[in-house]
This record gives structure tokens, sequence and C-alpha cells, in this order.
């Protein structure tokens, strides 16, 4: 009988590779894929363990699925990603009803550990972290299939260490991929009909440390600039403290390059920056964004910032406030700060309320809410180039795609334009996306 699996996939960017790779992995042992939990004989949790709420969302799904497990016995349930990392065989104690447990370096053994719940119902953990050596051998090789676009991972792990952050104890040491690899990757995808790619990393600027003689990511790029079939280029994420001078040039000389940079900034206070860690100070982070708009004056900035990091003053948040009126994100994800276990700041003394953080939250959004909407309307009335995608879930003869600021247009088109570039008027702009018309050419 055809065995089927449910996978669902939290976080990142690096998740939904890594989910990517599990699917891979799962129909190569006769594994399906469902949309139901219900129709599944495994479920899959792709965790991400980030904030506190992150993580509480994969206890809430796992205590929903364990009903499931009394309905049909021979149901495997599993746990991979982050949460499944940092918390490893404690998971398999704490949670009598669950199978597996894999961590972010062991994905490739993902089939071995439902081989052995199946056929001997015994429960598994792969959590350890792989060296260098075995990482890069392992480094998951993926296809084009029927995408107009891509991800394609340059590095994996994370060495910054900041204060707040998680991913380098989930993630373990930072590892760059041979640039030869990655270009070869992006080949097969060019020819497998992939227009975009995204070069993905937590770190992407610090490409090719450790690796001797390697490209640098400006040149990397470069390379990438001349892969025939890709029509745009994307990266994240980048840490300011990395983002050299070459690397800013490219924006104004590589014409794939897209028009928008995810540059998190985290804080616009000095004192703060500095107990985060960061490695950079708010006079060296304003002056790349003004670099950047000289490289490419049409570029959009998005970033994260975290609010109420302890020990944050009305004066710091004020000077993140200003900043962000300084800069002028087209958008921002902002985040309240959650303690996480293990890290630098998780021991830090916090005096402020859990009232106050809300407030300073709330009047962050509502700073940025003005400016993001300026920069949405600007968009109404512009004939812009847009990517085609694919249909768009509202309805049939409806497409998708986006503006290389990385903004959703939905319009009418027939899918024959699916994957190529094509002209579109924007009418009305909603917070999430566009409604446009497409211009014969
Ligand atoms: N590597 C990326 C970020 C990865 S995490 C970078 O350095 O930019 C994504 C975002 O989550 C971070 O940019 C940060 O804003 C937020 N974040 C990370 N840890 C957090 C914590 N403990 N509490 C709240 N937000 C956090
Ligand atoms: Fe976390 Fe900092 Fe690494 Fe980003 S650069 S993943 S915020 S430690
Ligand atoms: Fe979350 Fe892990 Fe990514 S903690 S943000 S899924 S690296």
């Amino acid at each position: 009988m055809q065995k089927h699996f449910f996978l669902e996939t939290f976080g990142c960017q690096m998740n939904v590779v890594d989910s990517e790779q599990i699917v891979d992995l799962l129909r190569a042992i006769d594994y399906l894929p469902v949309d139901r939990p219900e129709a599944a004989d495994l479920i899959l949790l792709n965790t991400c363990a980030i904030r506190d709420k992150a993580e509480r969302k994969v206890y809430g799904h796992l205590g929903r699925y364990k009903p499931l497990k009394a309905a049909k016995p021979g149901l495997i349930l599993g746990v991979g990603g982050c949460v499944a990392q940092q918390q490893g065989e404690k998971l398999l104690k704490d949670l009598p009803y669950l199978d597996l447990v894999f961590g972010t370096h062991n994905v490739h053994r993902l089939p071995e550990l439902v081989q052995a719940a199946e056929s001997r119902r015994k429960r598994g953990h792969a959590v350890e972290f792989l060296d260098r050596e075995t990482r890069l051998r392992l480094f998951p090789r993926r296809s084009g299939g029927e995408a107009v676009t891509r991800f394609v991972t340059v590095m994996q792990g994370c060495d910054n260490f900041c204060s707040y952050c998680v991913v380098p104890l989930v993630r373990g040491r930072e590892i760059s991929r041979p640039s030869g690899d990655i270009l070869d990757e992006i080949r097969e995808l060019a020819a497998a009909g992939v227009r975009e790619v995204t070069l993905i990393g937590q770190n992407v600027n610090s490409y090719g440390v450790g690796l001797p003689g390697e490209l640098s990511f400006a040149r990397l790029l470069t390379e990438v600039e001349g892969i025939d079939g890709i029509a745009r280029i994307r990266f994240t994420t980048s840490h300011p403290k990395d983002l050299s001078d070459e690397l800013i040039d490219c924006f104004g000389s590589l014409k794939k390059l897209c028009n928008h940079i995810h540059l998190p900034v985290q804080s616009g206070s000095d004192r703060i920056l500095r107990l985060m860690n960061r490695g950079y100070s708010r006079a060296q982070y304003l002056d790349r964004a003004r670099r950047l708009r000289q490289a490419r004056p049409d570029i959009r900035l998005t970033s994260d910032i975290i609010v109420g990091f302890p020990g944050e003053t009305e004066e710091d948040f004020a000077d993140t406030l200003h900043l962000v009126e300084e800069v002028r994100y087209a958008d921002i994800f902002s985040f309240i700060y959650s303690p996480r276990s293990g890290t630098a700041a998780a021991t830090l003394e916090d005096p402020s309320t859990a009232g106050e953080r809300q407030a300073r939250f709330d009047r962050l959004l509502k700073v940025q809410e003005e400016i993001s909407r300026d920069w949405r309307e600007r968009d109404a009335g512009a004939t812009l180039e847009v990517l085609v995608e694919g249909e768009s879930r509202q309805g049939q003869g409806q497409l998708f795609g986006r503006t290389t600021w990385n903004r959703i247009v939905n319009f009418a088109g027939s899918r024959e334009l699916i994957g190529q570039i094509v002209p579109v008027r924007v009418g009305r702009v909603y917070r999430n996306s566009h409604l446009g018309r497409l211009i014969a050419d």
C-alpha cells in the first residue's frame, strides 16, 4: 500500500531548503506527500527555535497530532530542525508518543530513522554535529523541477554569536560551500528553467572565510551574473559588519542583481548594538545604507529590529525610531526580544515590563507603517517588470509574480507567461501585494 507523509515547515530559508531535501529523501523510500495530517502515515515537523513563540508553536502542533496516533497506531511522528537540535533526546523523553528526532546536521539520516520506526517500532534520534569535511560532502544538490525561483545554499551555520541569538547553537559552525559546486548547481537550475536564484546563508557576506583561495561573495555574484537563463539574483541574509565595498559596488555593476537588500540593523542604539555583539555602530550602518543608495539610487532596504533587548532604555529605543525614520526602510520585521537559553543575553537582567516592551513595539510598527505605505504608493500607476512565478490562489486566469524589489503583484494573464518577465501596470496597492494589469508589448 502507498505510504504518505505530511511535512510542516517553520522558520527561515534554511529550513525551507532542508524541507526540500526531506521531500526528496522520503520520496526515495516510497513516501508521497499529502496536505492533510489525517491522511499521513508519517508526520514530520521541521522546527524553528529563534523565539519562544516559534518553539511553543511546535509543542502546540505536536499536541494536536497526538490523538491521531491513538486512531492510527502505525502512524510515525517525528521532529527535525532547530528545536530538535537543541532539545535532542529530551524530546523523546518528554513526549512518549514521538518516534524520531533529527537535528540540523542529520537530515540525511532521516530515511534510516523512519525505516527503524517502521519495521521495529524503534524510537531513534540523530542530533550530533558533524565535522566540516562530512558536511561539505553532504551538501544537498537540488533539482529545478517546475520552479521559476530557487534558493541556493552558499553557506551553513553561523559564527557571529550575536548575544541574543540561538542560531550558532542550533546550526553549528559556519562553513562555505565551494563556489564551483554552487555555480554548477545554478547552471543546472538555469537549464531546467529556473529564472531567479536567491543565494542563502545566515551571513552571506562572510562567504569564503575558511576556504583558502575561494572567491569573495562579490566575485561569486559576478560569476552568477554570467550564467545564461538566470534573469535575477537575490541574496539573504547580509550582515552589516561584513558588507564590503566590493559587494556594494555590485549593486551598481550587476544588472541581474535585484534592487533590494535585506540588511538587518536590530537596533539604532550604539549601546545596545554593543550589548548585542553586532560588530558595527549606528554611524557605520547608516554610512553603508547611504553608499548602497549611491551605487543603486532606486534600491529598497528592509530590516529586522529587536525591541526590548535587556536594559533597553527609552533613549535607546528613541535611537531606533530615529534610525528607522532616517533610513526609510521599504519594510521591517520587528520582534520583541525573547530570551533563548544558552545565549549570552539570556543571563542579562531586564528591568522593563512586558507592557513597556509591547508599547514600544506598537510605536515602532506605527512609525514604519507610514513609511511602508509611502513606498507602496509610489508603485501605484507605475509599470514594473514582473517575473511571473505561477498562478495565484485568488482564482482562475490570475497570475502572480514579483517586482525586482520583491513586491508580489497579482494580475490576469495566461499560464504561458510563467517564467517570463513582463511589464505590469500597478493599479491598487494593498498591504502585502499589488494588483496590476498586464501591458501588451
Ligand atoms: N542571520 C540573520 C538573522 C537570523 S534570525 C541576521 O543576522 O540578520 C532572524 C531575526 O530574528 C533576526 O534578525 C532578529 O531580528 C530576530 N531574532 C533573533 N533572535 C531573537 C531573539 N532572541 N528574540 C527576538 N528576536 C530575535
Ligand atoms: Fe543570529 Fe547574529 Fe548569526 Fe544572524 S548573524 S544568525 S542574528 S548570531
Ligand atoms: Fe529558526 Fe533555525 Fe532558521 S532557529 S530562524 S529555523 S536557523
